[in-house]
């Protein structure tokens, strides 16, 4: 397998330097779509950790007091330079995480400069109120800074996912570690090197190591005083522990298994590409968002899914890098066999119903990276493991109903709760389903992607937090203080 040495862009950030882990180990990146190890990147232990920490904690006495349009300015500066390397960042991000160029890794590339650019307008809109207390007293309120933020990112968008941690700490003058995954560190370590040419040193910080030992270190960390998390929900809560020892705010982002709600009437083509989008086949489905419970009314289920496998196949997986491809390859060992599991387990049960995809093919090209195939199984049942857990992975499962209120006590029987999908032309039944889904956001007709400027976060296990917007970034980043001043002072 090739092995290269490590290039200095895959350095981590540390107090405005490029530098290798304390210990001096590493650790390899690989092509998910060859399976072959093309990088390595630091391995940071506690010890830089630490010292990341700590040099955070340092510049956070000189950030905070920058005056917030000009650290909307750098923002915006940054912004441009992203813009101007999309497609380095693009193909590094298609490289690492097998996600494909085109329909994936070139969009999330766009986006964060679009991140920065929004969070970089946003500067002059860390407002405060006044309070009508009487004119013998003014009482203001001011948005300040938490100080460091400690941000810990999955590997699935990761360029993405880091632009939103880092962005919005940094508008309102707080300074971060962010501890990239370590499947997907090297368009992470690319941004970071592109924000540091616009940003005083020790602002920003970046470090790459796994969860264990990097990531639970940092969560652990007493000088953090912040905690930002996307990922599983598993991981979620230990983050969560750690804040409750420290009491220190946390925001989480993390898994899903989110319901598309089919009515009679949205049996159309357009509704099977809504489908295909919300469930982000094009990203192996490796999205927290991903419309994975398929629910479609009875006197519809066959003829829709009929469609749905129809258009479903006209997808192409294949290289990443392939301007043809739709749809690439998953992202690790673990997770592609995690995958295949669920797949397993669907073909191994007498009532499931396969109609299309199954295990991945085992010889050929495919079979030489991580890729799974779009698998479909109907007359699911909503309380199989299939329809429970997140599967992260291109495995949908249709379920029938037949009264709406069952439909949606099947779409609330969840213990996640990020995103839901509601189709139908009778506007009024969709809003009113709308309403009634328990999940931080509806769609309804449409599975597209996140929106700049929509507060987007999770209920029950999903979730803590909103991410992507103002009020998102005002809640997260910032803690109020209160000030309040007597005017009636007898005069001297
Ligand atoms: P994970 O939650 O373990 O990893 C996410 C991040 O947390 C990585 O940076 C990892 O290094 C870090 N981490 C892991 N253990 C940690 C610990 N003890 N303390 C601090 N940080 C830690 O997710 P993983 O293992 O990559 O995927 C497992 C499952 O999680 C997936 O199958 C999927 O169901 C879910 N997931 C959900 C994501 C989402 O966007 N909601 C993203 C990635 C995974
Ligand atoms: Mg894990």
């Amino acid at each position: 397998m090739q092995d290269t040495t490590v290039a200095p862009a895959s350095r981590m950030l540390l107090g405005g330097d490029f530098v290798d882990s304390a210990s001096g180990e590493t650790i390899a990146v690989r092509n998910p779509a060859n399976r072959g190890i093309f990088a390595h990147v630091p391995r940071a232990g506690a010890e830089d950790v630490d010292r990341a920490v700590k040099a955070a904690a340092g510049g956070f006495e000189t950030w905070r007091g920058v005056p917030p349009r000009e650290r909307g300015r750098m923002l915006l500066r940054i912004a441009d330079a992203v813009e101007a390397k999309t497609e380095a960042l693009a193909r590094t991000i298609a490289t690492e995480t097998g996600n494909a160029l085109r329909t994936q890794a070139r969009p999330e590339a766009a986006l964060t400069a679009d991140i920065f650019r929004y969070f970089g307008g946003l500067a002059s809109e860390i407002k405060g109120e006044t309070l009508p207390l009487g004119e013998h007293v003014l009482s203001y309120t001011r948005r300040e800074p938490i100080g460091v933020v400690g941000a810990i990112i999955p590997w699935n968008a990761p360029v993405l996912l880091a632009a939103l941690k880092i962005a919005p700490a940094l508008c309102t003058g707080n300074t971060i570690v962010l501890k990239a995954a370590e499947d997907a560190p090297l368009g992470v370590l690319m941004l970071a090197a592109i924000c540091e040419e616009h940003l005083p040193p020790a602002v920003l910080n970046v470090l790459t190591g796994y969860g264990e030992d990097c990531g639970a270190a940092l969560s652990a960390h007493p000088g953090v005083r912040k905690l930002s998390f996307t990922g599983s929900t598993e991981v979620g809560k230990l983050i969560m522990e750690e804040a409750a020892r420290r009491v220190v705010p946390v925001s989480l982002e993390l898994g899903g298994k989110s319901p598309s709600i089919v009515f009679p009437d949205a049996n159309e083509d357009w509704v099977v590409d809504g489908i295909i989008a919300a469930m982000r086949f094009t990203r192996q489905s490796q999205s927290c968002t991903a419309g994975s419970r398929l629910f479609l009314h009875s006197s519809i289920f066959d003829e829709f899914l009929e469609k749905l496998v129809a258009r479903t196949s006209d997808l192409k997986l294949g290289d990443p890098l392939d301007e043809s491809t739709d749809m690439g390859a998953i992202i690790n060992e673990k997770q592609f066999r995690k995958v295949c599991g669920y797949v397993e387990e669907g073909l191994d049960r007498s009532d499931a119903r396969l109609v299309m995809g199954g295990l991945p093919p085992e010889s050929g090209p495919l079979s030489e990276g991580f890729f799974a195939r779009p698998t479909i199984f109907a007359d699911a049942s909503n309380d199989w493991r299939l329809a429970r857990e997140e599967i992260f992975g291109p495995v949908l499962v249709a379920i029938r109903w037949d009264d709406v209120d069952d439909a949606i006590r099947m779409a609330n029987d969840s213990h996640y709760g990020l995103a839901a999908f509601v189709w139908s032309r009778d506007i009024g039944q969709a809003l009113r389903t709308a309403h009634r889904v328990e999940a931080g956001w509806v769609q309804v007709n449409q599975g597209m992607g996140q929106v700049i400027g929509q507060s987007y976060g999770g209920v029950k296990q999903s979730g803590i937090g909103r991410e992507f917007s103002l009020e998102g970034m005002l809640d997260s980043f910032t803690q109020k203080k209160s000030v309040t001043v007597n005017l009636g002072i007898p005069a001297p």
